[in-house]
């Protein structure tokens, strides 16, 4: 890097090393057998449009009973990660348009509690409109968005602060990472974390099938269209060339497991060209795109104790098909 670098030399720097990482993880990923492409990518400009028409749908119930929680709840949320005690900084997880947190920085900032919002999101886009809306709604709330990867990120918003730390990750997006890889993700984030702090994670709860492979399998398709997207994201920032018409979606729950996968099906042999290189696809392949996972009580607490915490609660949505549980750092 010249050391002499313009703001706009050093953007487009940065933004040069996100798309060459991106094209190796997609290649990477296609090169693997079954082949894969990692969910992370969703999240362009329309992947979040689709994703906020997700959360919308009447089969999607997730976000409504994480915000049955928020909106009645908020009292026993602001007990739960301790509110009352010393100053704290709220670091969020994949914050998104913080829809769901909005109702507890509310109620914190009447309370006058001391507290600074750190949210935390790989998508720049989403965190531009999440600034405003808060800048709006709750002026004299401290803010400062970072926009990269979790732990790189929590990194930095720990390196330059001696407070208490309460982390967020909601959503059930923990249940996006296979389930050796969620427990990888809490040992690492009780390395980044000291004694006493506070963790809350949102879990979708295992439940009647057919519910849960619905929210994943919507018959107006955006879904369908949300993991297509990334295909079409691929042919646009990586010059290839996939037709998106020849890939189908497909989902599954296993409700030994509690994993519901999603697939996209190669509808015929055909070939894929990805910058310079070029992968076979058979008739029927699936593209393995993302599991989403489900828990019960007990998979929680395993996954707290295994990891360095203590659970101290679990505040569920009035049909207990969703649980926001709280850890303490031990
Ligand atoms: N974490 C949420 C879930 O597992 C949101 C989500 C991630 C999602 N990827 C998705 C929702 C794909 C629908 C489809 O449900």
């Amino acid at each position: 890097m010249k050391v002499t670098a313009t703001t706009k030399e050093l953007k487009t720097e940065i933004e040069g090393e996100k798309a060459s990482h991106f094209l190796e993880d997609i290649l990477a990923g296609l090169r693997q057998h079954p082949k894969k492409l990692e969910s992370k990518y969703f999240y362009d400009r329309r992947g979040d449009e689709l994703f906020q028409k997700i959360m919308e749908m009447p089969e999607y119930y997730l976000t409504r009973c994480e915000m049955d929680i928020f909106k009645n709840k908020t009292a026993e949320i602001a007990s739960s990660i301790r509110a009352e005690q010393t100053p704290f900084d709220l670091i969020e997880l994949g914050a998104g348009d913080a829809s769901k947190s909005i109702y507890l920085l509310q109620y914190l900032k009447q309370q006058g509690t001391d507290f600074r919002y750190r949210p935390i999101d790989i998508s720049g886009n989403i965190l531009s409109v999440l600034e405003n809306k808060l800048k709006d709604n709750i002026p004299d709330l401290d803010i400062e968005s970072l926009e990269g990867e979790y732990f790189d990120m929590l990194h930095k918003a720990s390196q330059f602060s001696e407070r208490r730390k309460v982390i967020l990750f909601l959503g059930s997006n923990i249940g996006n990472m296979e389930l050796e890889e969620a427990y990888r993700f809490c040992f690492e984030l009780r390395k980044n974390l000291n004694k006493g702090d506070v963790v809350m994670i949102g879990f979708d709860l295992k439940k009647e099938p057919n519910i849960i492979l619905n929210a994943y399998n919507d018959p107006s398709g955006v879904t369908a269209s949300f993991n297509l997207n990334l295909l079409q994201r691929i042919n646009r920032e990586l010059n290839a060339d996939f037709i998106i018409d020849q890939f189908e979606h497909f989902e599954t729950y296993d409700p030994l497991t509690g994993a519901c996968r999603s697939y996209l099906i190669s509808l015929q042999e055909q070939q894929v060209k990805v910058g310079h290189h070029i992968f076979d696809f058979k008739e029927n392949e699936p593209v393995y795109m993302e599991v989403s996972q489900k828990f019960s009580i007990d998979d929680i607490n395993k996954m707290a104790s295994q990891s360095g915490f203590q659970s101290h609660g679990n505040i569920s949505d009035s049909k207990e098909w969703f649980v926001d549980a709280f850890w303490t750092a031990i």
